[in-house]
């Protein structure tokens, strides 16, 4: 959805206005973040260990901060996929949850997230333990999606990520798809409801 007020007011343009306002991209960089946050007692399941479901909250939280960042402005959490446990997290590691946005559609982003942790009773470098990749999409104040700004990758491995996202935008649009149809097909033979 274009926001109205963005087009130029008073008198007429003698130059044809533009349907879509260019927004200016956005470099990588711009919205990265990092995350941090001390795993307690009161994130365990019953094995002991940290939870799944906390580590994708902070993971939402994460992507929702740079998919807000690079949007200027709401976003939601359209679809998360992949979302991996390499490692398990224990109370008392420090997470890092690492957030940029790989790829930006019209108005979707794919946000990249990478988890690592460090542990409390272990020296050495911080170990990798999740990785996840979410679908957002800016929304305006009516809840419809708005224009994003093209993300500008800034590094080989930035633009390494933004070819992956867009296997993975193809793959997520195909499979959709596919299942709609199928779903449609079984419909028409009235297999199901
Ligand atoms: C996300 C939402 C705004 C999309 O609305 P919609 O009417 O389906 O919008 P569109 O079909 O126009 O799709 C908008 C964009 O999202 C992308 N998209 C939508 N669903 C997607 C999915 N499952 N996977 C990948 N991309 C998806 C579309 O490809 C499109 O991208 P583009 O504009 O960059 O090409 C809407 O479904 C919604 O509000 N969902 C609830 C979100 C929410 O509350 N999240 C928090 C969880 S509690």
């Amino acid at each position: 959805m274009i926001d109205s007020s963005a087009v130029p007011q008073g008198r007429p343009d003698p130059l044809p206005t533009p349907a879509v306002p260019v927004i200016p991209g956005k470099p990588t960089s711009a919205s990265r973040i990092t995350l941090s946050h001390i795993m307690s007692a009161h994130d365990t399941n019953l094995l002991g260990t940290v939870h799944g479901g906390v580590v994708m909250k902070l993971v939402d939280d994460a992507a929702g901060a740079v998919a807000g960042r690079h949007s200027g402005g709401p976003a939601v959490t359209g679809a998360m996929d992949e979302m991996a446990f390499l490692e398990p997290v224990r109370v008392g590691d420090l997470l890092h949850v690492k957030a940029q946005v790989n790829w930006t559609g019209k108005t979707s982003m794919e946000i990249g997230v990478r988890v690592v942790a460090e542990r409390w009773n272990e020296s050495g470098p911080a170990k990798q333990v999740a990785s996840a990749y979410l679908v957002f999409v800016a929304v305006d104040a009516d809840g419809q999606p708005r224009r994003v700004p093209q993300v500008l990758p800034e590094t080989d491995r930035d633009r390494r990520r933004w070819q992956e996202a867009q296997i993975r935008r193809t793959h997520r649009l195909a499979r959709r798809r596919a299942i709609v149809e199928l779903r449609r097909e079984r419909a028409a033979e009235g297999l199901e409801d």
